[in-house]
């Protein structure tokens, strides 16, 4: 085991001298990095994407992803290092996402994230992918102030949060099974749009009519502040088998429409009723899913007519980045939450305080 002290005693860490967080950020088909000043400004922000090595496979192979995070990172980050127009010691720490995500991809920017900060004599800070996440609702909005509701909706998660006040998350709602970001990528292979599903969607969506063809809208009225997505899935599969049957034609981008509609929904009416249930006027929406034009708009059009603050991430900010994991580990390096040398990936890795159990203004919102 390597040593549990950190950061080395041999190495002074200036903590109180203004520098740089370098974030890095592996955990599944993006290789990102960014750097953030301590004051919170963002100074650059890069993502390596790797949609032509999965697209033929239709979604992520694991084993390339991280093959692929091996021969980019490097060049990442010394990109990110330039557009920032900063050296190696103007770093004061390196913040990294340990998980949850892939193990693999999570393993090369953990690995590089310490021998970099080891090689420095810097901190290195873990950062939760979904306190990530969370942070981009404060890259876009930094006087943003809780109580909140935050919705995390990516390619894995469907995280519903009460935010009562700064860096503490109840989660108030979650998925039982499929993300919102899955139920996208999953639609749009059956529909023949390839990877990646959701803005494949969200693309063909806009030249079709959602009112032709309407799918079921999962739990909206059953499971508290939970989702459900793998039946809407079902129900796509179904209505393509009997199109078929009939011998009928499919018009895809109202089918698109159709779907996304649904998914939509569902998501817009659980997010403001947790906020009329926790009595709160502003609501964020981040992650993947967010930068989906349809809801974005129809997040818009209700925070109005009900009077409700919505904050969604710039698109940059949305899909997987490096300034989100920054923001967070600036959080984390201000309070000296500095990982071990011995720092490892989870590819599990949980995130918030259960709170729905015990909390009866859950059980209202059944
Ligand atoms: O946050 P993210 O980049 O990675 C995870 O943490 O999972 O989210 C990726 C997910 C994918 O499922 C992708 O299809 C979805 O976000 N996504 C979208 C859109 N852009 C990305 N879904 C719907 N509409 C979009 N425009
Ligand atoms: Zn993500």
């Amino acid at each position: 085991m390597i040593s549990d002290h950190y950061p080395p005693t041999v190495l002074d860490v200036p903590l109180v001298e203004h520098g740089y967080i370098l974030g890095i950020e592996t955990s599944c088909d993006e290789t990102a990095a960014a750097v953030l000043s301590r004051d919170g400004v963002l100074v650059s922000n890069l993502v390596a994407t790797q949609y032509e090595v999965h697209q033929r496979f239709g979604g992520v192979v694991p084993e390339l992803a991280s093959r692929k995070h091996t021969e980019q990172i490097e060049e990442t980050v010394q990109e990110a290092m330039r557009c920032a127009g900063i050296q190696f010691p103007d770093i004061k720490g390196v913040a990294v996402t340990q998980g949850p995500g892939l193990a693999g991809a999570l393993l090369v920017g953990v690995s590089f994230a310490k021998a970099l900060a080891y090689a420095q004599g810097i901190p290195c800070i873990a950062v939760n992918h979904l306190e990530g996440h969370l942070a981009s609702a404060w890259l876009s909005q930094p006087d943003l102030t809780p109580p909140c509701v935050i919705l995390v909706v990516s390619g894995g998660h469907t995280h519903l949060y009460f935010v009562p006040k700064f860096r503490e998350y109840h989660l108030i709602g979650h998925t039982l099974d499929d993300a919102a970001g899955e139920a996208f990528d999953k639609g749009a292979k059956m529909l023949g749009l390839g990877y990646p599903g959701g803005p494949a969607i969200d693309h063909l969506a806009r030249s079709g009519n959602s009112g032709r063809v309407r799918f079921p809208r999962p739990y909206l009225n059953r499971g508290g502040l939970n989702f459900s997505f793998s039946g809407l899935k079902t129900s796509l599969l179904y209505y393509l088998r009997d199109l078929k049957k009939a011998g009928e034609k499919c018009v895809v981008a109202d089918v698109a429409a159709g779907y996304q509609e649904s998914i939509v929904e569902v998501l817009v009416e659980k997010t403001f009723r947790a906020c009329r249930l926790y009595n709160v006027k502003t609501v964020a929406v981040v992650g993947g899913v967010s930068a989906n034009s349809r809801l974005r708009s129809l997040l818009r059009e209700r925070s109005t007519e009900i009077g409700v603050q919505i904050i969604v991430p710039a698109l940059e900010f949305c899909t997987d980045n490096a300034a989100m994991i920054a923001t967070a580990g600036l959080w984390a390096y201000e309070r000296e939450e500095f990982a071990s040398w011995d720092l490892d990936v989870k590819a599990n890795l949980l995130h918030g305080t259960s709170y729905a159990k015990e909390n009866p203004l859950v059980a209202l919102a059944k």
